[in-house]
């Protein structure tokens, strides 16, 4: 790969580290904040009067979920890891546990959530996933598998800011194509915002997990052993065929 590709690449990889970090304060900042200050009244979503323990469950659900949040970017930045790895440790032990207390509150969240089935089931998806891509991590990292574990870090932050894309589509949404097709409802809205925050999500990941990280590993082994190289030639045609 040439100097000036390479340059390229890491400045689109630190163009979108700064929009995952801003976008991740941002969103931190002003919808926990509301949540924390204004209670249930600021709340974007329908609380349950009847269920005394459902405003609670978002708050234990949002808070550690904000601070999953907070901290992902900073364990992606290559030079914080090798110069402190043992505060790279601690964040991810910290990450690891605010995600899992999160998702088990999320679990009990969508169970008494008034939003509706199909959102539901989103929840309920994207908190296992949530959670079975934590304990990947923490697997492969156990093992010493550096390059698994950050396999299972960029899907499991990738879940974490689903947070975030389901509220960009969410205003998108509401304020774009709510008053161009005035038969849309807002929950139609919500869910649709909340399927399209996983699928995209799980989409750029998986993007960013070939490119980043798959792929240079496998020109550098290819370098090393050109001819065990598997190739996408058609094998040649056996005798007499
Ligand atoms: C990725 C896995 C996540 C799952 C499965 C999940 C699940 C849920 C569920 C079920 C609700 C209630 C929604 C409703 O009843 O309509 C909710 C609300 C909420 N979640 Fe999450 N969530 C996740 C990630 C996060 C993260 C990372 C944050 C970070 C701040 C977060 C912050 C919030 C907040 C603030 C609310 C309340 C919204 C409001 O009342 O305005 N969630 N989430």
């Amino acid at each position: 790969m040439t100097t000036t590709s390479r340059s390229v690449r890491r400045r689109w990889w630190w163009a979108l580290w700064a929009f995952l970090a801003v976008s991740a304060v941002g969103f931190g900042i002003t919808s926990l904040g509301a949540l924390v200050l204004g209670g249930e009244d600021a709340s974007l979503i329908p609380i349950d009067p009847d269920v005394a323990t459902h405003f609670l469950s978002i708050l234990v659900h949002g808070l550690p979920g904000g601070v999953a949040l907070l901290l992902g970017p900073f364990q992606f930045v290559r030079p914080l890891r090798v110069r402190y790895p043992a505060a790279h440790l601690l964040i991810g032990r910290i990450y690891l546990i605010a995600v899992v207390v999160a998702a088990v509150a999320s679990f009990y969240a969508a169970t008494v959530s008034l939003s509706g089935f199909s959102i539901q089931v989103a929840f309920y998806l994207l908190a296992a996933a949530w959670l079975y891509t934590a304990a990947q991590a923490y697997r492969t990292i156990r093992r010493g598998e550096v390059q698994l574990h950050r396999i299972w870090m960029i899907r499991n932050y990738a879940l974490t800011f689903a947070a975030v894309s389901l509220r960009v589509f969410l205003i998108t949404g509401t304020g774009v194509l709510m008053p161009a097709f005035p038969s849309l409802e807002f929950e139609q809205v919500y869910h649709a915002s909340g399927w399209a925050s996983i699928v995209v999500n799980v989409m750029v990941a998986e993007y960013f997990i070939v490119q980043r990280t798959v792929q240079p590993l496998l020109q550098r082994r290819q370098r090393r052993e050109p001819a065990a190289t598997p190739t996408l030639a058609p094998a040649p045609a056996a005798q007499g065929e």
